[in-house]
């Protein structure tokens, strides 16, 4: 293979299509942010979103922003613009709540839909807190209700007659490996089961396209690839098919079918409404929104050829340039199957990292020794790519990790 320079990297960029929207982000001078897969960057318009919400609706209109500036359909107004990213229809998403309030919800209201089973099919190697809120749920069901952990390979053997719910991640946290969802779907289906997504990693990354899948449910977060601020709400997909079919059990009074007739029992909204509880975190919202907005006006397909060169980009520079110095590849090497990021082993990745931050690279590690990579192609260009994998090779060749002061564990790696 022929050796990448800095300057093919230039030209990459200059003929690259989305080149234009890193503009729209507040990308701090001297940084190559790495880590859109965790906590997107702010998009500029969002400080004057926030400053108008704070100011306007609710400094002078109060309580009138419920009905003069939209608030009380903001979690739908939002869900269907996200709808348009991930192959949903309108009225089939709403953002609200946490991404693990979200599942909770998905996964209850999917075992309602098929009494008599229990078993819950899902990846022990999947971000915890799937695993953790529904280990919840099954001890607070009881009666009989287990979790049937799965990897990859042990899927098809694991969805048996059995099961009633699979819970999967699309693209896992660490490696970034993409499931099939179409074929898992349809195994899933075909067993007698509902299908529940995590799209934490997938929405704003790669195409997702829910109902051509026939996908049942889905949840995912807005604060990674789609820009929507730390801790900005989630979002929750229910297929129209399966609105108001079961209970979803965090009966709030967003969630009634009347809210206004203030009843004295609950009485489910037959729409996607179903799955909201209360009264949701306004400012957050109207602030994810700037970021969702700005997605709805670049070419997914765009974004996913970007982010296949990008990613790829990076593991040919780190195998070409730092090849003596024990990187172990998890990502998938096939694009296909490989989302946004990419992730080496080291047995000093936490240094490494660390000493990457110092230079101003951004990236993370994943415990036991991941050093993790995003790479969002609405902000990150070729040069960029080229630039950190500079900072690696000096890192390397100068020992620089081993400085102590990149040794120390802090709470957030
Ligand atoms: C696959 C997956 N699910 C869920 C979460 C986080 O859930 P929450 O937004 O409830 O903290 C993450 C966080 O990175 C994740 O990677």
């Amino acid at each position: 293979m022929n050796q990448i320079t800095r300057a093919d990297c230039e030209s990459l960029d200059w003929q690259d299509p989305l080149a234009h929207f890193r503009a729209e982000f507040s990308i701090p001078e001297g940084m190559i942010y790495l880590d859109g897969n965790s906590l997107g960057i702010k998009p500029k318009a969002a400080l004057a979103r926030a400053r108008e919400v704070v100011e306007q609706e609710w400094g002078t209109d109060l309580i009138m922003s419920w009905n003069k500036a939209g608030w009380w359909d903001l979690p739908l107004t939002l869900g269907d613009k996200i709808a348009r990213l991930i192959g949903a229809d309108a009225g089939e998403v709403v953002v609200t709540d946490s991404t693990g309030i979200n599942l909770y919800k998905a996964i209850s209201t999917a075992l309602a839909l098929v009494p008599g089973r229990r078993v819950i099919v899902m990846e022990g190697s999947n971000f915890p807190t799937d695993n953790y809120m529904v280990q919840g749920l099954v001890e607070q069901l009881g009666g009989g209700y287990e979790i049937r952990f799965a990897e990859e390979d042990e899927l098809e053997a694991a969805i048996d007659g059995d099961v009633a719910v699979v819970c999967l991640t699309q693209v896992q946290y660490k490696s970034g490996r993409v499931l099939n969802m179409s074929a898992i779907t349809a195994q899933t289906q075909a067993a007698g089961a509902i299908s529940v997504w995590d799209l934490c990693h997938s929405a704003g990354a790669l195409e997702v396209d829910l109902n051509a899948c026939r996908v049942d449910f889905a949840i995912g977060c807005t604060y990674k690839y789609l820009n929507g601020g730390p801790g900005s709400p989630a979002f929750i997909f229910a297929a129209k098919r399966h609105q108001g079919a079961a209970l979803q059990p965090l009966t709030g009074w967003w969630g009634h079918a009347d809210p206004f007739a203030f009843e004295r029992d609950y009485r489910p909204a037959s729409n996607i409404r179903q799955m909201l509880s209360g009264t949701q975190p306004i400012l957050s919202l109207a602030v994810a929104e700037v970021g969702i907005d700005v997605f709805l006006r670049a070419d997914m397909a765009e974004i996913r050829k970007k982010s296949q060169a990008l990613t790829g980009l990076f593991i040919d520079l780190v195998e070409q340039r730092c090849g003596g110095h024990n990187f172990h590849l998890v990502s998938p090497r096939d694009a296909q199957r490989r989302g946004s990021q990419v992730s080496f082993d080291h047995e000093q990745g936490y240094a490494i990292v660390q000493a990457l931050i110092g230079r101003g690279v951004i990236g993370d590690f994943r415990a036991p020794q991941s050093m993790r990579f995003g790479f969002t192609p609405l902000y990150v260009g070729y040069t960029d790519v080229w630039d950190a994998v500079q900072h690696l090779v000096e890192i390397m060749a100068g020992q620089e990790w081993r400085r102590e002061e990149f040794n120390h564990r802090a709470a957030v790696t």
